[in-house]
């Protein structure tokens, strides 16, 4: 049996060999002859002269292959009290015919198609079915509002936009149809149709450019699979960046399909015939890797799971979803878990039921703390795999190779780098830092398949923000270290992105939101820890010269109207659900907010204030509000 090292070595040797033979595990309809084009660095290019149907590779190619029978998805929803199961034969029919359905629409092969959906079958649908024509999907995940989507709506110029009527949350049913429908008000493109899935749980009014679902399927008629180069775009999926614009990361095909297809096996210890559930959403980078292209590359069963770990109906579903089905590995992110362990510490859920079918549980995209690394650990008896990695890179960075080799555990660290990534920790000035001291991690260029090409129509914030830092490396936002055996530990982003509950947010999106408010002359909203979801967001501002605060209830009218707007223009995702007024927020000379100061404050590790500050008498009145924000986080559940 291989070894990591021997695997890892094979990657570093022989670059070309080791991923043109993982390219094998694909159908070609035409078979790259080399695997990396790296003529135009930092714009690399995997598979350039190769040609393929993603979708086909998912879903015909397994029928072809006498998997027809075999379940493909199944849906498995509690909140609405559904169950419902998809062979590969009928997965590849219902997206033939929604492909039809589509290119009915006018989609052809590079055209944009935004898909804003709740956890349903149809949202995998609408995404294979763009595979199967060549177009391109940009999945908005469903707790974003309408100002949210109309930014991803302008960028991506979709020619159509797939929803559905409504999504639930625990007990409660979240209206999609009227966001959509403002998003498109507030959006300059206009997308020339609307295909929209009417749930029982609520009937969306329908305007004169939406179509139903149910209807264009029953009269399309199935489109085949379209061969498109391996660099042509799959999917668009944006990202949270340092500002209120958000990232367009673009994924290829080819290098994609390749990277997952590699990662199944080898990391996940999952092939076909055998089930994963990832319980994330189809909105995130995890959701389309792990729930839908993955899986379905590997001819594997994935489980589309609609609800959350606890409440609707009880803490005991995810247990019940890995007996019912038989699940191998399941995926999800610290915070869910961290959601069971409060609701049923003592695990009298899981003991309900059989899981002897459970032989890993991967937590990615946030820190695994180690208390809840322990929790897990003792409850189940398995192996429980940290591993690390983002929407840029579109599979794990850092992860312990279940299938290949089971690495010893260290609690804190997501193991060791895959194939393809040499991953590296530098100082401010672009040294390398000795083993187990802290730095920002980069990988070295090229970046494996997989990993995005560059950002959707614009190649140079691509080289702006992730190439420029350090020349010749990938910026990953992300610091860290290295230890003496190659374990690597990542300790959180080195800029204003967050992470709420799994969810990846901007700070700067929310301050410009809080900005916007006319009462406000200046603002920051920094990430404070939270005991459930990991981080959540805490807003600071300071009134405009000239606003009377005095009113009564003055203050309490303004906090809660900036929590609204947040929650209005990002979206209830953002759970920003405190803003504090202050007197001024502590500054350089030079102007510039000292965010890393406060939330070092914020979270007790009292970084060094800087020598520029402009007057520390700003800071000590700030410090007590600071910590009174963290406190109040974890002691709200
Ligand atoms: N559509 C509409 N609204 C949504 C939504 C969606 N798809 N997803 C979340 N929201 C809303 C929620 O209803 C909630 O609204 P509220 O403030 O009115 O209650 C808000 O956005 C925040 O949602 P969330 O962060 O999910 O918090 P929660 O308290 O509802 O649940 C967890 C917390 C930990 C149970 C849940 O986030 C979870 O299971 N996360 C782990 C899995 C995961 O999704 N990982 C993502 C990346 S791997
Ligand atoms: P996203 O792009 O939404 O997947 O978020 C990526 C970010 O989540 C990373 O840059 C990290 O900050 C964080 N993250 C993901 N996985 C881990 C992990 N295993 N450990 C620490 N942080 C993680």
């Amino acid at each position: 049996m291989a070894e990591y090292e021997d695997v890892f070595r094979a990657s570093v040797e022989d670059r070309e060999g080791f991923w043109l033979r993982a390219a094998g595990a694909l159908d070609w309809h035409r078979a790259p002859t080399r695997a990396l084009d790296e003529s135009n660095p930092p714009f690399y290019r995997w598979f350039p002269d190769g040609e393929l149907n993603v979708a086909h590779n998912a879903l015909d190619r397994h029928v072809e292959a006498g998997r027809g029978e075999q379940a493909a998805l199944v849906y498995d929803s509690p909140v609405t009290d559904a169950k419902r199961t998809y062979t590969y034969a009928r997965l590849r029919d219902e997206v033939a015919t929604f492909a039809g359905v589509l290119r009915g629409l006018g989609v052809g092969r590079g055209d944009r198609v935004v898909v804003y959906m709740p956890m349903v079958p149809e949202a995998v649908v609408a995404m294979l079915a763009c595979a199967r024509l060549g177009a391109v999907h940009s999945v908005v995940f469903g707790g974003f509002a309408a100002k949210e989507l109309a930014v991803r709506i302008d960028d991506a110029a979709p020619k159509v936009v797939v929803s559905a009527s409504c999504g639930i949350e625990g007990s409660r049913v979240i209206a999609y149809k009227p966001l959509l429908d403002r998003a498109i008000e507030l959006s300059a493109h206009k997308p020339e149709r609307q295909v929209i899935l009417q749930r029982p749980q609520a009937q969306a009014a329908m305007g004169d450019t939406d179509v139903d679902w149910a209807d264009a399927v029953a009269t399309a008629s199935p489109a085949d699979p379209v061969p498109v180069p391996s660099t042509d775009p799959l999917y668009i999926l944006y990202t949270s960046g340092t500002t209120g614009k958000p990232k367009g990361v673009v994924r290829d095909g080819g290098g994609y399909a390749t990277a997952l297809a590699w990662s199944m096996p080898n990391v996940y210890d999952v092939s076909a015939g055998q089930t994963i559930f990832t319980a994330s959403d189809v909105g995130w980078v995890v959701g389309h890797s792990y729930i839908v292209y993955a899986p379905l590359l590997a001819g594997a069963t994935t489980v589309l799971y609609e609800g959350k770990p606890v409440g609707t109906p009880d803490a005991g579903q995810f247990w019940r979803v890995m007996a019912e089905y038989g699940v191998r590995s399941m995926f999800t992110a610290p915070t869910a878990f961290r959601a069971l362990k409060k609701e049923d510490p003592n695990g009298e859920y899981a003991r309900k039921y059989d899981l002897s079918s459970l032989k890993y549980l991967f937590l990615a995209g946030e820190r695994l703390d180690p208390e809840t690394y322990r929790w897990a650990s003792a409850l189940l008896e398995i192996p429980v795999i940290d591993h690390w990695w983002q929407t840029e890179t579109g599979w794990p960075i850092v992860a312990n190779p279940a299938g290949i080799e089971l690495l010893p555990i260290k609690p804190g660290s997501p193991t060791r780098p895959l194939p393809g990534w040499d991953i590296q920790v530098l100082d401010t000035d672009g040294k390398p830092v000795p083993a187990g001291q802290d730095g920002a991690i980069v990988a070295k260029l090229p970046l494996p398949p997989g990993a995005f090409p560059t950002l959707w129509n614009d190649d140079e914030r691509f080289v702006k923000s992730y190439m420029s830092a350090f020349e010749g490396y990938y910026l990953t936002g992300d610091g860290g270290r290295i230890d003496d055996d190659g374990y690597v530990f990542v300790m959180g982003r080195t800029d204003d992105v967050i992470n709420v509950a799994g969810h990846r947010l901007s700070t700067g999106g929310m301050e410009e939101v809080l900005a916007s408010h006319p009462d406000v002359a200046e603002c920051a909203v920094i990430g404070v820890a939270d005991q459930l979801k990991g981080q959540i967001p805490r807003g600071f501002v300071v009134l405009k010269a000239g606003v009377d605060a005095s009113a009564e209830g003055y203050e309490d009218t303004l906090r809660a109207e900036l929590v609204q707007m947040v929650r209005d223009q990002v979206g209830a995702v953002a759970a920003l659900k405190d803003v504090a007024i202050v007197a001024a927020l502590p500054k350089t000379r030079s102007g510039k907010i000292l965010r890393k100061t406060m939330r070092g404050i914020a979270d007790g590790t009292n970084e060094p204030v800087p020598s520029t500050i402009e007057g520390t008498d700003v800071l000590d009145t700030l410090r007590p509000v600071l910590v009174r924000a963290t406190n109040a986080s974890s002691e709200r559940r």
